[in-house]
């Protein structure tokens, strides 16, 4: 038996003992895809979703903080991992009670640069999250003990999935230094040695099993299919981001290799996010190609407060020009677990010579 398929083997088992134990503790990492209310605790943030419409279809029906008119997708992999979707990480700082169930730091506008989003003012870049799960680890060691905070971090599962706003928020954005400064090439190798730095400083936290979300055809949101003639995908973009997940890939193999006991896994989002897209009817949608809500494209894409409503929101891939519908977050998360077991092995170190 090959060495990937016995790491295969013991994370799938690590993982479905601990759903059955219902201990499963989480950590998230991410941008607004993920973001579950951080950035409403910043007083300066632009990128904030407590407007009108968002949360809709949200248990309560009112804005949370969610990009999203109802659950982000990883609400639904919570749900699917049978826990209650991690609390953002400024509402509960100081509970180390909360911080011990796992915890949200995903923020809206985030990217792996600093400068990514700076536009926002105010948003929690990876850096920032990192910074936030290291003072997470001192609360909990000192209420714990090392050995036991040990042994917590290393069980527990990270989720990260940043980039898009690197390239939406930075990159593409004429008027930033970014894409002007760097090719597309030397941009991707800036991404990626950023990248490997903030992984291996996790996994130095004491992060071992840790699923990376590749980043989704970004060419094809509404907010990018706006500039294009006849509001098509933009090929180049697309290929942008092949680039950048072909690379996170390679990282994560080098990544395995070298780190002891490290688990990382890619988790290959964008031929899902393509497919949605692509064929809508499969899956029971109807418009793929512009967000139910009219929306301001001058900033963020996001829902205009006296926006009119698609009339059937799950018929919508997209709520705004940037994140997917609650409907579409449902079939994603679907995807996503037969993807995250189906893409595991190649993900595993291979046996060396
Ligand atoms: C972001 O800024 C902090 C503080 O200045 C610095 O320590 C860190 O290396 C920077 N990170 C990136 C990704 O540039
Ligand atoms: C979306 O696709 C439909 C059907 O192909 C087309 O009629 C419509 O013009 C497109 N909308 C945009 C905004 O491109």
């Amino acid at each position: 038996m090959s060495i990937p398929r016995i790491i295969f083997v013991a994370y799938i088992f690590s993982l479905s003992e601990i759903t059955l134990g219902s201990q499963l503790v989480t950590y998230i990492f991410g941008d607004s895809l993920t973001d579950v209310g951080n950035n409403n605790f910043l007083q300066y943030s632009l990128a904030k979703s407590n407007y009108p419409w968002y949360g809709i279809d949200y248990s309560g029906g009112q804005a949370t903080g969610r990009f999203t008119n109802g659950r982000t997708i990883g609400d639904i992999i919570s749900s699917k991992l049978g826990i209650p979707s991690p609390p953002a990480y400024l509402s509960v700082s100081q509970n180390v009670d909360a911080l011990l169930k796992g915890v949200n730091y995903a923020s809206g506008g985030a990217g792996i640069l600093n400068d990514t989003g700076l536009y926002f003012i105010q948003r929690l870049t990876f850096d920032d999250q990192i910074n936030s799960f290291k003072k997470t680890k001192e609360a909990i060691t000192t209420e714990l003990g090392e050995a036991a905070a040990y042994k917590h971090f290393n069980e527990a599962m990270y989720f990260i999935g940043i980039g898009s706003n690197d390239y939406v928020n930075n990159f593409l954005q004429p008027f930033l230094a970014d894409g002007q400064q760097y090719t597309p090439d030397e941009f991707v190798e800036l991404l990626i040695s950023t990248l490997d730095q903030q992984l291996k400083r996790l996994y130095q936290l004491g992060a071992q099993k840790m699923v990376f979300h590749g980043v989704g055809p970004l060419g094809c949101i509404p907010s990018q299919r706006v500039k294009s003639k006849k509001g098509q995908c933009l090929k180049q973009v697309n290929e942008w981001i092949q680039q950048f997940n072909s690379k996170v890939q390679k990282l994560i193999k080098t990544l395995n290799q070298g780190l002891p006991n490290a688990k990382l896994i890619f988790a290959d989002t964008y031929p899902l996010v393509l497919d949605l897209i692509d064929n809508p009817s499969t899956y029971g949608f109807k418009v793929s190609n512009t967000s139910c809500c009219n929306v301001d494209t001058s900033i963020g894409g996001l829902c205009l407060p006296n926006s009119k409503l698609c009339k059937n929101r799950n018929e919508y891939v997209f709520w705004d020009a940037f994140h997917p519908s609650d409907a579409a977050n449902v079939i994603l998360a679907e995807k996503f677990f037969s993807s995250l077991f189906s893409s595991a092995p190649s993900a595993a170190p291979s046996p060396s010579p």
